[in-house]
């Protein structure tokens, strides 16, 4: 016999922002339109924060310059909104950063290093390839883990179709997997990785996002399922 806790209809029961009308929502995932600094103080908390905030380097993919425009609110690091999205998580947050800003952030209580199965170019002559990215986290009176991971995951880069700096689903998978919580906020949504992967765990789950083009990826990724 399973013991195993699955989760009730009364338990996917939507975030709801009084008075505004959500983007998406279906099955306890709802995505919200707008600015984090106008609605994150305005959504209920949520047992875990996962989130990517702009790392404040006005990033424009080489890559794929005409397809992706530059991220939102990328000329600094959005400190507040780090403050106030930690401060949002009852029981423990992620926040990814740029290694140079790690001095900046609130500190941590372990940086997990995400490890990709490439690296960047940057200054070819007197800089290393940098192969993995960090992920600031913080764990708050009450937090559990479900498994104690190691603070380096590695996982596949994504190829970024959907946005210049999306994260791979199975990395954020691996994330809410070894914690205890059965709701989820990411309040620099992006592309919806985050809603995405907590779709697949069965977890509710609440997303920000200002610019209307992700929100549209977000939305067709989530109503499609398990593609990514
Ligand atoms: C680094 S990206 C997140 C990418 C995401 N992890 C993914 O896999 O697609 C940061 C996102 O935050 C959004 N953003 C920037 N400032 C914001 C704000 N004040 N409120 C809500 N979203 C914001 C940007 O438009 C961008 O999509």
């Amino acid at each position: 016999m399973t013991t195993e806790k699955q989760p009730t209809v009364a338990s996917m029961q939507p975030f709801v922002i009084p008075s505004v009308a959500p983007y998406y929502e279906s099955n306890g995932i709802t995505l919200y339109h707008g600015d984090s600094h106008k609605l994150l103080p305005m959504v209920e908390d949520a047992d875990l924060v996962i989130t990517d905030p702009p790392y404040g380097m006005n990033f424009q993919s080489k890559y794929r310059a005409k397809k992706h425009k530059r991220i939102a609110n990328d000329d600094s690091l959005p400190l507040s909104l780090i403050w106030l999205s930690i401060a949002k998580a009852n029981a423990a947050a992620y926040v990814f950063c740029r290694w140079d800003n790690l001095a900046a952030m609130p500190k941590p209580k372990s940086v997990v290093a995400w490890v990709k199965n490439n690296w960047s170019m940057g200054d070819l002559q007197h800089e290393h390839g940098r192969q993995w990215e960090a992920c600031c986290f913080y764990a708050k009176d009450g937090h559990e883990f479900v498994k104690r991971i190691p603070d380096v995951i590695h996982a596949d880069r994504t190829e970024n179709a959907l946005h210049p700096t999306e994260k791979p689903v199975h990395l954020i998978n691996q994330l809410i997997a070894a914690n205890v919580a059965e709701t989820i906020l990411d309040p620099f949504a992006g592309s919806g990785t985050t809603l995405l992967a907590a779709k697949l765990c069965g977890k509710r789950a609440v997303g920000i996002e200002i610019d209307e083009k992700y929100c549209e990826s977000a939305a067709n990724r989530l109503s499609q399922g398990v593609l990514f």
